[in-house]
């Protein structure tokens, strides 16, 4: 018998992560009892031809509702995969994953869906959004699963469009839109399903610095406004908008570290605009 479907909670917990600031814990085990993400001894083995590539190597990571963490660590240290795990895109070699008191290991193919779809919004550093299709109808397309009337998958992209600020760009291709733009539609579409977290996987890859901040802003006000973000980034300036960052190396966590005082994107793009205003003048 699989997990009962049905007793998926709807609501995230209401217990805030208590971030602390400055104590380093030991690798993946952040002392929270009340997890929204309870991961044990993660493992993932590739296997390519004769030859076994072991990409995550016994990885445990607590996270709790609200938290907003980055994950940094050499290209090839098992990012993705964890990220791809911890999205239900795949599943383990060994290892427990518990997503809000469901063990995701037991659950079938469209239970694991049904999850995805339910509790997750993913955004990808290439944008990932349909080229002939309007940013609208490419935010509408994860309702197409849940049979939502057309006049609701309307309503609710709309809205997902005009949180990232773009309710006046809604019948725009991907392009005749920036990067930025692009990135922001992909956004609103992680967003459409009210998902509890947000995984973003090298999200700011392909943008300019005042770009990435600005997308980094969108992520901080999502994050106050109750959604855990888990993301990826080679880039230490982006890590510092996060409130706790998370080092893989070789498939394992060397460094969980809470950031005491995370830099606010909205205060830093006020003093880049001041510096691009000093340049006009
Ligand atoms: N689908 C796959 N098949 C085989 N090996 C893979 C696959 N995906 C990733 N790997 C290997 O697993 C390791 C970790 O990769 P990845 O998770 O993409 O790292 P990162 O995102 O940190 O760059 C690498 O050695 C990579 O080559
Ligand atoms: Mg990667």
């Amino acid at each position: 018998m699989g997990t009962n479907i049905s007793s998926v909670s709807d609501g995230i917990n209401s217990d805030a992560a208590k971030i602390t600031g400055g104590e380093n814990f030991s690798p993946g085990q952040a002392p929270f009892n009340d997890g929204l993400i309870k991961i044990d001894h993660l493992e993932k083995t590739y296997a390519m031809g004769d030859v076994e590539v072991h990409a995550l190597r016994g990885v445990s990571f607590n996270v709790v509702c609200k938290e907003f963490v980055a994950i940094m660590g050499a290209s090839g240290s098992g990012k993705s995969t964890f990220m791809n795990i911890l999205g239900c895109l795949d599943k383990p070699t060994s290892g427990t994953y518990i997503l809000d008191n469901i063990n995701v290991g037991s659950l079938s193919r469209d239970e694991l869906a049904f999850i995805r779809n339910k509790k997750i919004g993913f955004v990808f550093q290439g944008f990932n959004l349909l080229s002939r299709t309007t940013a609208l109808e490419n935010v509408e397309l994860p309702l197409f699963y849940n049979s939502t009337s057309t006049k609701l998958r309307k309503e609710k992209s709309i809205e997902a469009l005009k949180k990232v600020g773009l309710e006046e760009r809604i019948y725009h291709y991907p392009n005749q839109l920036s990067g930025g733009q692009q990135q922001r539609v992909a956004i609103a579409r992680a967003l459409v399903n009210d998902p509890s977290i947000v995984l973003a996987d090298e999200p700011t890859g392909n943008l300019d610095s005042k770009t990435s901040i600005e997308v980094m802003e969108i992520f901080q006000k999502l994050n106050e406004q109750g959604i855990t973000i888990i993301l990826v980034t080679h880039e230490p300036d982006i890590a510092l908008f996060a409130k706790r960052h998370i080092i893989f190396r070789d498939g394992k966590i060397i460094s969980d570290k809470f950031n005491a005082e995370p830099n606010k994107a909205s205060e830093v793009l006020k003093t880049i605009s001041s510096i691009d205003d000093e340049v006009k003048v």
